[in-house]
């Protein structure tokens, strides 16, 4: 059974036991919605301060929504269109510290004021992205940034 009661409140050691958490959720399953919905439901209860997390996953030159948590979100995002498609376009997470100042920010959520999306690649290819909102502004640090990516790593290893 799952149990969040394991975090200990210093955040580097609860980013590496979310990985773990996240390995062992994943290992030894082979379908790709099961296996993000439960990374989605994992950073979920494991982030404050955030309104959105979930995944768009690369369809026929388009991002398309994904499992997430949070409220309703856009479906589609074009190839280096809004935060999203810029990650997929230059294949590097974009840490935005304040999305009003981001050009072409697509809002989902109109409570959201900073983002960090992290592409997904799988065999060279994109797979898809990592997208999360906060409500604050400057949520995201370089500390996020460098565990966030090592989630993805692992998600990465077993999609
Ligand atoms: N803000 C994103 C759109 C997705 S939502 O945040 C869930 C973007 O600009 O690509």
């Amino acid at each position: 059974m799952f149990q969040s009661s394991l975090y200990s409140g210093d955040r580097t050691k609860d980013y590496e036991l979310t990985i773990k958490q996240l390995e062992a959720l994943i290992k030894d399953e082979p379908d790709h919605i099961a296996n993000l919905s439960n990374a989605s439901a994992l950073l979920n209860q494991f982030l404050t301060d955030i309104n959105w997390v979930g995944f768009y996953i690369w369809k026929e030159n388009e991002l398309v929504l994904g499992p997430f948590q949070g409220l309703p979100a856009c479906v589609r995002i074009g190839f280096g269109k809004g935060v999203c498609g810029t990650a997929v376009k230059e294949r590097k997470t974009q840490r935005v510290a304040d999305v009003l100042a981001f050009p072409g920010h697509i809002a989902c959520d109109s409570a959201s004021r900073s983002e960090i999306v992290i592409p997904i690649i799988k065999d060279g290819q994109v797979f898809g992205v990592l997208d999360i909102d906060s409500p604050n502004e400057n949520r995201f640090d370089e500390t996020d940034q460098t565990y966030l990516e090592r989630f993805v790593n692992v998600l990465e290893r077993y999609l």
